[in-house]
C-alpha cells in the first residue's frame, strides 16, 4: 500500500520533507526489535507495513526519521516507545465466539467433563475449597474472547447451582501484550457493531446492559474474568496449572522457534487432559507433537496427554 505524507508534525512545526525514507538497514533494525519485543516475524515483504504503521508512532514521539526511532527504542525512552510500536504492529481483530466451534466445544465436552471432576472432588473433600476450574485467554485483545467463555461458565454454574457450583469455583485468566487494547477489555464497553459481531439479540439481553449508545457487559460475567498483562515471547509470571487455554489468532505471527518455545510453556502450564485451543487456520504441524490432537464436530483440539496416555520417546 503506497501512501503519501504531504507534511509531518514535529512538536507543532510542520517539517518539511513529508515522506519518511525507510532504508533497508533500518528495516532489518526495525524488524529485529519488533520480533524482540513481541515475537512477531515480519517477512521481507513487509517493509510496507512498517513505514505505514511505524511512521505515524515516530512522529507523535518527535522522531524525523526511523533512524531517529530505533535510537530512541535503544535509548531511555524505550519502555514508553516500545508499547507504542507493539501497539502499531499487532493487530486485535477479534470478535464475540469468533468461529463458534470452539465455544461449542467449550460447552458442550470441555464444561460438562471438568464439571463432573468439580463435583467428584467436591464430594470427596467437602470442606476443602479449591482448587478452581481455571482457563486463560492468552492473546485477549479487547476481551470478547475471555467474555464470551465467561458467558459459557456463567450458564454452566446456573445450571449447576442445585449440586454446590458456585461463581467461586471458576476462573478465567485473560492477558495481552498491549496495555491499550487490555484497558479496553477491562471496561468491558462494546458498541452495538462489535455486539453483533458473534451475538444473537438474546445472549445481548442476557448478558449485556445499556449505558447510552454502548453496553457493558453484566457483573456476573465480568467478576469471572481477571485481566492481566503478559508477553508471551519474554519469561511469564503465570502460575498453572489450567484447564483450557485459548491462544488464539496470535501464533501465527510467530516463527517456529518462537511457537515452538510458546506451546512447551503452555505445555507445562496445563493440568493433564487440559486443552490448548488455537485459531480456525493455525495447527501444531511440524511445530510439536507434545500434544494429542483431538478432532471434535470440525474443530482441532490440542490435549496434553494424561501422565499414563503419554507417548514414549522423544519429543519436540
Ligand atoms: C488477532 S488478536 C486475537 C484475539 C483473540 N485471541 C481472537 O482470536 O479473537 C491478537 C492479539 O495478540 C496480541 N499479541 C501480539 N503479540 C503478543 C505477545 N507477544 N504476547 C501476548 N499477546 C500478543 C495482540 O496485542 C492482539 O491483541
Amino acid at each position: 500500500m503506497e501512501f503519501v505524507t504531504i507534511g509531518i508534525v514535529t512538536h507543532g512545526q510542520t517539517v518539511p520533507g513529508s515522506i519518511m525514507q525507510l532504508t533497508a538497514q533500518a528495516f532489518e533494525e526495525l524488524r529485529g526489535l519488533i520480533q524482540r519485543l513481541c515475537g512477531v516475524a515480519l517477512s521481507a515483504e513487509k517493509e510496507y507495513l512498517v513505514r505505514h504503521r511505524l511512521e505515524p508512532v515516530a512522529r507523535d514521539h518527535g522522531c524525523a526519521s526511523f533512524e531517529e526511532l530505533i535510537r530512541k527504542l535503544r535509548g531511555p525512552e524505550a519502555l514508553a516507545l516500545s508499547d507504542a510500536v507493539v501497539e502499531a504492529i499487532t493487530t486485535s481483530e477479534t470478535s464475540f465466539f469468533r468461529d463458534g466451534q470452539p465455544f461449542e466445544a467449550v460447552r458442550r465436552l470441555i464444561l460438562p467433563a471438568l464439571g463432573e471432576q468439580l463435583l467428584a472432588r467436591k464430594a470427596r473433600l467437602p470442606f476443602v475449597s479449591g482448587p478452581t476450574v481455571r482457563f486463560w485467554s492468552a492473546a485477549a485483545a479487547t476481551g470478547q474472547e475471555a467474555y464470551s467463555l465467561a458467558m459459557l461458565v456463567h450458564d454452566h454454574i446456573e445450571a449447576q447451582r442445585g449440586r454446590g457450583v458456585t461463581d467461586k469455583d471458576f476462573s478465567i485468566l485473560a492477558t495481552d501484550v498491549s496495555e491499550p487494547v487490555l484497558a479496553r477489555a477491562r471496561s468491558a464497553t462494546y458498541s452495538e457493531r462489535e455486539l453483533a459481531r458473534g451475538l444473537t439479540a438474546g445472549q445481548i439481553a442476557r448478558y449485556f446492559v445499556r449505558h447510552g449508545d454502548h453496553w457493558l457487559v453484566r457483573e456476573p460475567i465480568r467478576r469471572l474474568v481477571t485481566f492481566a498483562r503478559a508477553n508471551l515471547v519474554q519469561p511469564l509470571n503465570i502460575l498453572g496449572p489450567f484447564d483450557a487455554i485459548f491462544c488464539r489468532n496470535v501464533l501465527i505471527y510467530f516463527d517456529d522457534a518462537t511457537k515452538l518455545r510458546i506451546c512447551l510453556r503452555f505445555h507445562d502450564l496445563l493440568a493433564p487432559g487440559g486443552c490448548l485451543v488455537l485459531g480456525a487456520a493455525e495447527n501444531l504441524y511440524g511445530v510439536t507433537d507434545r500434544f494429542e490432537a483431538l478432532h471434535w464436530e470440525g474443530t482441532l483440539l490440542y490435549r496434553k496427554p494424561t501422565p499414563a496416555a503419554a507417548p514414549k520417546g522423544s519429543h519436540r
